[in-house]
């Protein structure tokens, strides 16, 4: 339920104009937080989720920056705090994968990958340490990948950046507790626009390969974000939660 004018808290959640990030500001919303919507591209559908969020009384507002550029990334965080006073929960979720090898990536495809997948992140808990600090407890959430763990054949740029994502989650967790937890969600194959061609292609061979039958929608990797933000997760921090159909057992 939105607790109206009474916010208890501010989460700034990247790449939430769609997908995994939308249903996390969505979810964040409900609980009472007010949220700032980052996205890169994509003004129609981030101002359409924050009007979505205030009419159901809560705060949200849209604010694009690119999260690879950490002056941008100030830019938000400075609004963020201008506009809510506060900021206690940050989720790194912004990021892409690029179908190929290293044969035909370029050097600046990886660049690209390793500055949104992970040094965004770095960029992000940069800008907000300050106002985190201020909080009586605060979390930090990094929204990895299924292949920080396998690897791929076919994004090494990737899996190779979620993996440092997983180094940088307990890194963190170390040097900023005891009140703020660090924690990482490694989703597996999920229903969003990141899936959106393979599914077309080879939708029925991806499902059975996960032992559940079917990919997660966003709603439950938010559902699990909801939960590592929370007061009572106090106790978990530098974690990686693994939520992949079992997927990773295979
Ligand atoms: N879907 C999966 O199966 C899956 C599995 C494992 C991990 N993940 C991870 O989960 C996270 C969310 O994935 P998703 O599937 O929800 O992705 P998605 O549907 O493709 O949405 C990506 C979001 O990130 C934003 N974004 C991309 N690059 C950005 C940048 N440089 N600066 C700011 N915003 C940026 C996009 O903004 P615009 O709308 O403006 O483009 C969009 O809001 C990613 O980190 C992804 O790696 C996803």
């Amino acid at each position: 339920m939105m607790q109206g004018s009474k916010q208890l808290t501010c989460a700034i959640i990247t790449g939430s104009s769609r997908g995994i990030g939308a249903a996390t500001a969505m979810r964040l919303a409900a609980a009472g937080h007010a949220v700032t919507i980052n996205y890169l591209n994509n003004t129609g559908q981030a101002e359409e989720l924050a009007r979505e969020i205030r009419a159901a009384g809560g705060r949200a507002f849209p604010f694009q920056a690119d999260v690879a550029d950490f002056t941008q990334v100030k830019g938000m965080v400075e609004e963020t705090v201008q506009r809510f006073g506060r900021i206690q929960i940050v989720v790194n979720n912004a990021g892409f994968s690029q179908h190929c090898t290293i044969d035909h990536m370029t050097i600046k495809d990886w660049d690209r990958s390793v500055a949104v997948n992970l040094s965004a992140a770095v960029y992000v808990v940069k800008a907000a340490l300050p106002y985190l600090k201020k909080e009586p407890w605060a979390r930090i959430i990094n929204i990895c990948s299924l292949r920080a763990m396998t690897g791929s054949s076919h994004g090494a740029h990737y899996a190779a950046a979620k993996s440092g994502l997983i180094g940088l989650t307990k890194s963190l967790a170390l040097e900023l507790a005891p009140n703020i937890t660090v924690n990482a969600i490694s989703p597996g194959y999920t229903n969003t626009d990141m899936n959106a061609e393979a599914l077309a292609t080879k939708g029925d061979a991806i499902r059975a390969s996960i032992p559940v039958k079917r990919l997660a929608e966003p709603e439950e990797i938010a559902a699990l974000v909801a939960f590592l933000a929370s007061q009572q997760a106090g106790y978990i921090t530098g974690e990686t939660v693994n939520a992949n159909g079992g997927i990773y057992m295979q």
